[in-house]
């Protein structure tokens, strides 16, 4: 039997970290990262199986400092990270976890609440709730839908199908040919049969396509498609869905955070007559990883397709109503509205509209150097912070400027397949990019383009 006394007072707990002392050196860690991420290689320039060799095979007997853990990171780990927060990470769609969301992390990792009835975190819940509110009122969504956090766009729009399927009784799921994989992979792990349905020359969903809905649970329209942020034609999709008894899921998870400008509520158009939305803060709203928010206008429906509450859930009926985790597939919620808070708080809904706006500025300029330079051409019409372009010729000189780009580490571009041709994808969405880094990115590719 363990002895008590033999290492400590009994009732004393031992600290494996101290969070003044190491947590100063976390936090110093933090910010010298943020002050020099500018000056690594953006992609992580290690092959695979590099990072693990370096590791022990075992985690260790005894306990180690937690200085050794930090000594670790920036000596083993970090030539394997590939740089999200760099300024020159151009790649998917780029995103940002700004200093008020990285410290709300540390809270909500203090606090550790494990959100899954109202009464095991009362102020996580309500405060989801709340922060779902202000933010459906800075997009301008409809007051009164139900809102609430979930990990990523996958599991929201899976929620959605979900819910779309028991409502209905239907299980067909229709949507484009460039709608994300998360809803095809939602459809096959649900056993649900999708249709894919033709897109035009902008690559948005072609309505005179739709066909029969009479078989189907949900059509997922998308604004801001992850090829080539395309908007498809909300307001004719509703009037469809609303004829066939269909539920409309809009999948809003990179531009979405875009409507806090009013100038780009235009391609939005149609958006409240959704019967759920997703929108992802930890694409365009400086969000660290993971935050995607779910509204929808049906609650009752979402709620009555995920409600399941045995006995030991089971608590007075004023608190019953507000356990978030009868609205989605997880029971143990983390305090993810807290870095949302933190953020919304802190940037205001002006600062907000000043890192969408930044965005799609520099994205426009990149497009005009693109659009001037001679052997070079835009691939789809650009509405927000996207710019799709090749080089003239084959898919092949496309492909292989890509790959000599990224090795050189000084940017991280994507590529995408539209209208049956490779094109690459700059897409601006960094907190710290600036003019200089765009420039810095059109010149390495209009040097790499003279060697393909
Ligand atoms: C339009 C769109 N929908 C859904 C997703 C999936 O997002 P998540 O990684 O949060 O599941 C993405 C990811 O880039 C996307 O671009």
């Amino acid at each position: 039997m363990t002895d008590l006394h033999e290492t400590r007072e009994v009732g004393e707990r031992r600290k494996m970290a101290d969070l003044r002392t190491d947590g100063r050196a976390a936090l110093e860690w933090a910010a010298d990262y943020l002050d020099r991420v500018g000056d690594l290689p953006v992609l992580a320039q290690v092959a695979p199986g590099d990072i693990r060799a370096q590791l022990p095979a075992h985690a260790p007997e005894d306990p180690e400092p937690f200085s050794a853990v930090l000594r670790d990171l920036d000596e083993v780990l970090l030539p394997g990270v590939t740089h999200w927060q760099h300024p020159r990470f151009f790649a998917y769609f780029a995103t940002s976890a700004a200093e008020p969301g990285i410290l709300a992390e540390l809270l909500a990792a203090t606090l550790n609440s494990v959100g899954f009835l109202w009464r095991t975190a009362p102020a996580s819940t309500e405060l989801e709730s709340v922060v779902l509110d202000w933010t459906a009122a800075l997009l301008g969504l409809p007051d009164g839908w139900h809102g609430h956090i979930e990990d990523t766009a996958s599991t929201g729009t899976m929620a959605a199908m979900i819910a779309a399927r028991e409502t209905t009784g239907r299980n067909e799921v229709v949507c484009s040919e460039h709608t994300h994989s998360a809803v095809e992979k939602g459809a096959r792990m649900l056993g649900m049969r999708l249709r894919k349905v033709a897109t035009d020359e902008a690559f948005r969903l072609r309505v005179d396509q739709l066909g029969d809905l009479g078989e189907a649970a949900l059509v997922v329209a998308t604004v801001g498609t992850t090829a080539s942020a395309s908007v498809d034609p909300v307001p004719a999709i509703a009037d469809a869905c609303a004829a066939a008894g269909t539920w409309l899921h809009v999948d809003g998870a990179y531009a979405g955070s875009a409507m806090v400008c009013p100038e780009f509520r235009w391609a939005f158009d149609g958006v409240e007559r959704a019967d759920s939305l997703v929108i992802n803060p930890h694409k365009w709203m400086l969000t660290p990883m993971d935050c995607s928010l779910l509204w929808t206008s049906r609650p009752a429906e979402l709620r009555a397709a995920f409600s399941l509450v045995p006995e030991f859930l089971r608590t007075p009926d004023a608190e019953d109503a507000l356990s978030l985790s009868e609205y989605g597939p997880a029971l143990g919620r983390r305090f993810r509205s807290l870095k949302l808070w933190a953020i919304l708080r802190c940037y205001g809904r002006s600062g907000l509209q000043e890192h969408i706006r930044r965005g799609v500025a520099l994205a426009e300029r990149f497009e005009s150097w693109v659009a001037a330079e001679p052997g070079w051409e835009l691939c789809a019409p650009r509405h927000f912070s996207l710019v799709c372009f090749r080089l003239e010729g084959s898919d092949e000189r496309s492909r292989e400027l890509l790959e000599r780009v990224n090795a050189s580490g000084e940017l991280f571009l994507s590529h995408a397949a539209l209208g049956g041709r490779y094109v690459l994808r700059l897409a601006v969405g960094q907190m710290s990019t600036t003019e200089a880094d765009v420039r810095h990115a059109w010149e390495v590719l209009r040097r790499e383009a003279r060697s393909v």
